[in-house]
């Protein structure tokens, strides 16, 4: 919801070196979720109804900008050339800002857990008369962090670390890196700060005391310390998809659905799963999965770009890739892959099968060991099966092959041709027996075995 009528440009800082992360590619292209961080800061602005976004890019800006994108913005994009601190990063984005804004909000790249709530109270805080609102946060650990000087509601100064003194650095109140800036004051403002500090850069935080001195008002706004988790190595990108994980486990929980081990289930930004799902352990979605209600997934198996239709089960030990459809009430059991596929409602692929590029009707049944051998090694081919089949166990499917409703694979089969509805398929060689033939056989291993024995003396 927005806390007013006033508009708004968001300015996603995103010009970093990324120095601390070791990476070959910018922080903010790292996934949490499978998703950019960046993309989850612009969903939040999304969902605080932000749509104006100016992204401050310098390393990687193209892929950033494609990471950012999102169909419920309009970005501009504006590189910083040189890094000369967040004020400078800001004023990269001068062109945007003077298009005229009621409110500039500033937000860095590198804040994924961010939601709306902390967007909102900042542009509140410049409804409310404020010149800038900073979001502030209680700091477990302090150390690194800019921190807010209160006094009788009044935000006076964030000092840097490195500017701090010890007094200072005792303060656990601290820069979240959120702020909102009133937006015909915004270029003005800024363009005031200086760059005498211990690391010669010009700080966008110096904006507090600017504007004090020109006799506005500041104000800092609470927000809980996750929300502005901001992400510098590796290690700290590993606390926040824990933060996020934890975030979304629980939200979904409150939302009907049961995990018995809900440490142990890892959720893609997109996973979608509906009320009276059962997740047991150990269970990993990627990327694009649905599932919908009374489905249970049993522990082990790992799923993405699947939906999983009402009452169906997965696993133990399931791998279902992109493109694999689960009918209601169908079951994929242990140690199955299942690629690109439809399994119709009912049908059963219960063990130690890999079903590609298929098409399976309702309440076929397919016997332990199937393979359908859906590549010659350039292309890709389709296997159908009808509806109420039965595919033998350890049988090869070699597709483009069709087997009909109702029709039966004799095990061990190499299904090459079609399958008429109805009918039996060996594709087998048929076994013979010889009558007594064993006996022979042990006579001659036994006499084999007595003259080793006597050699040996
Ligand atoms: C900053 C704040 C600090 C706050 C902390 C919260 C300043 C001076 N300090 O410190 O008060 O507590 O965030 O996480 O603002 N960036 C650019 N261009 C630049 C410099 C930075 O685009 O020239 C971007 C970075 O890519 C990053 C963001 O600005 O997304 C913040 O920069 P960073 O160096 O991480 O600031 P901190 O030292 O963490
Ligand atoms: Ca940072």
């Amino acid at each position: 919801m927005i806390a007013t009528k006033r508009n708004c440009l968001a300015v996603i800082l995103a010009a970093g070196e990324s120095t601390r992360m070791k990476s070959s590619r910018s922080k903010v292209l790292h996934p949490v979720a499978g998703r950019p961080m960046i993309a989850h800061v612009v969903d939040a602005l999304a969902a605080a109804g932000i749509s104006d976004i100016a992204l401050v890019l310098g390393r990687d800006a193209d892929k950033v900008e494609a990471a950012a994108q999102n169909p419920a913005v309009t970005s501009s994009v504006h590189i910083q050339t040189e890094r000369l601190g967040t004020a400078h990063a800001v004023l990269a984005a001068r062109e945007a800002i003077a298009k005229g804004y009621d409110d500039v909000l500033v937000i860095f790249g590198d804040t994924p857990l961010v939601t709306e709530a902390p967007l909102t109270a900042a542009r509140a805080g410049l409804a409310g008369g404020a010149d800038v609102v900073v979001i502030g946060f209680e700091a477990a650990d302090p150390t690194g962090y800019g921190r807010l000087i209160v006094e009788n509601g009044e935000l006076l100064a964030i000092r840097e670390q490195k500017d701090a003194s010890a007094a200072e650095r005792a303060i656990t109140y601290c820069n979240g890196g959120l702020m909102a800036i009133d937006g015909r004051k915004a270029l003005d403002l800024i363009g005031r700060i200086g760059n005498a500090n211990a690391k010669g850069e010009y700080y966008l935080t110096d904006i507090v005391e600017v504007v004090r001195a020109a006799g506005g008002r500041a104000i800092a706004v609470a927000a809980p310390e996750e929300e502005l988790t901001g992400c510098n190595t590796r290690a700290e990108l590993a606390v926040i998809e824990r933060l996020w994980q934890q975030r979304r486990r629980r939200q979904m929980m409150l939302d009907g659905v049961s995990m018995i081990a809900p440490e142990t289930v890892f959720l893609s930004y997109d996973t979608r799963i509906a009320q009276d799902v059962t997740i047991e352990p150990n269970v990993v979605f990627g990327p694009g999965v649905t599932v919908e209600s009374g489905a249970v997934i049993h522990s082990f198996s790992h799923i993405e770009g699947a939906h999983v239709s009402a009452e169906a089960e997965i696993g133990p030990y399931a791998r279902l890739r992109p493109g694999a459809r689960l009918g209601a009430g169908a079951k994929v059991g242990n140690f199955c892959e299942v690629k690109q596929a439809e399994i119709g409602a009912g049908a059963k692929v219960n063990h130690l099968t890999y079903i590609g590029d298929a098409i399976i009707g309702e309440k076929t049944n397919i016997g332990a060991g199937t393979i359908t051998c859906n590549y010659d090694g350039i292309n890709k081919h389709l296997t159908r099966i009808g509806a109420n089949a039965f595919i033998g166990s350890n049988s090869s499917l070699v597709a483009p092959v069709s087997i009909g409703d109702g029709a039966y694979v004799a095990s061990g089969s190499v299904i090459t041709t079609d399958v008429p509805d109805d009918a039996v398929a060996f594709g087998r060689a048929r076994q013979e027996n010889k009558a007594g033939r064993a006996v022979l056989v042990r006579e001659r291993n036994q006499a084999a075995k007595a003259a080793r024995k006597k050699a040996a003396e």
